[in-house]
């Protein structure tokens, strides 16, 4: 096994304790067609919510963002979302970024085809790590897109991190289009996380079949259990995967004990409530910030400006 930082990330979270797992490693080839399928369950709200709202709003945020942007989408997985966009705003230039390199670039293709007037480009890597565009991406008139409320994964410091980091990528003919998910029903939000057919369960359990692969190591991937709720002091529904019973887990150059009932921190999924989260806008160094939301107020889409 080689040693990366991936593999240096990983063992070290593992070895802690409570253990914990980045979400970022939910998404190899399989765990983005779970997300995929995720996105389809009539309990997971967001994904349905967000479109709905954008089509809905379709003209305001059209006139909000403008046409013929460089738009620059953050973890764009199937790029459907980008594909709606595009037939919105009309944008000269495509930037997918996503972590599951292989993934996106099928996904590029696909929308490169369906809209030859675009210059539609994949860049592989891990945007929690910063994005470095390549120099010929036209620097003027940027958007930054980041929907799907991912910006829930990070807790608030990370998160204001990374959107200090979006304000860099972009001049101040710039702009910021970002959907959050709100504060909501706990039995709403534990649904979504926890759903009957269980295919959340098993995109949490895929994490381990992607660790094994990455740092060698020999999860039972039977022996873990999805465990989701909702930490009202926090704000954010969490994920764990429990022990069934006793594991002893050994990966090259280390190992560790699981005790029965013993978890690993998987995911946080936080819910900002919408003044909380343009709060943060304005630290990063956004202002002006126009957000549309469902009848519900289950979601927002905010689009901000430097
Ligand atoms: C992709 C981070 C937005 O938090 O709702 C879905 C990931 N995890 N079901 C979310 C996820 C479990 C999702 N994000």
């Amino acid at each position: 096994m080689p040693r990366t930082r991936d593999t240096e990330d990983i063992t070290h979270g593992l070895s802690q304790r409570p253990a914990s797992i980045s979400p970022k490693y939910f998404y190899d080839q399989h765990g983005s067609r779970l997300f995929e399928a995720i996105t389809q369950l009539p309990e997971y709200y967001p994904t349905r919510t967000e479109q709905a709202l954008m089509r809905r709003h379709a003209d305001d945020i059209a006139r909000s963002v403008g046409t013929g942007r460089t738009l620059i989408e953050l973890g764009a997985g199937n790029c459907q979302k980008a594909r709606a966009l595009c037939q919105l705003v009309r944008p000269a230039c495509f930037v997918g970024v996503d972590i599951s390199a292989d993934y996106l670039r099928e996904a590029v293709a696909g929308l490169q085809s369906d809209f030859p007037w675009l210059d539609a480009r994949a860049l592989g890597g891990d945007m929690t790590r910063g994005v470095e565009l390549p120099a010929d991406i036209p620097r003027a008139g940027r958007l930054v897109f980041y929907p799907g409320s991912s910006i829930g994964n990070f807790d608030p410091p990370h998160a204001l991190q990374l959107l200090a980091h979006m304000r860099e990528l972009v001049d101040d003919d710039g702009g910021l289009l970002i959907g959050i998910d709100l504060p909501k029903d706990v039995n709403v939000l534990e649904a979504a996380y926890d759903d009957a057919a269980g295919v959340t369960a098993e995109f949490n359990r895929n994490v381990l079949r992607h660790v094994n692969r990455l740092i060698g190591s020999d999860f039972d991937l039977a022996q873990w259990k999805h465990h989701a709720f909702f930490n009202p002091q926090e704000s954010r529904i969490e994920m764990h995967l429990e022990a069934l019973a006793d594991a002893q887990v050994r990966w090259p150059g280390g190992g560790r004990m699981f005790e029965q009932g013993e978890r690993i921190h998987t995911e946080n999924s936080y819910k900002y409530p919408l003044p909380v989260f343009t709060a943060m806008l304005e630290r990063a160094g956004f202002s002006d910030a126009q957000a549309w939301t469902d009848e519900r107020g289950w979601f927002a889409v905010v689009h901000a400006r430097p």
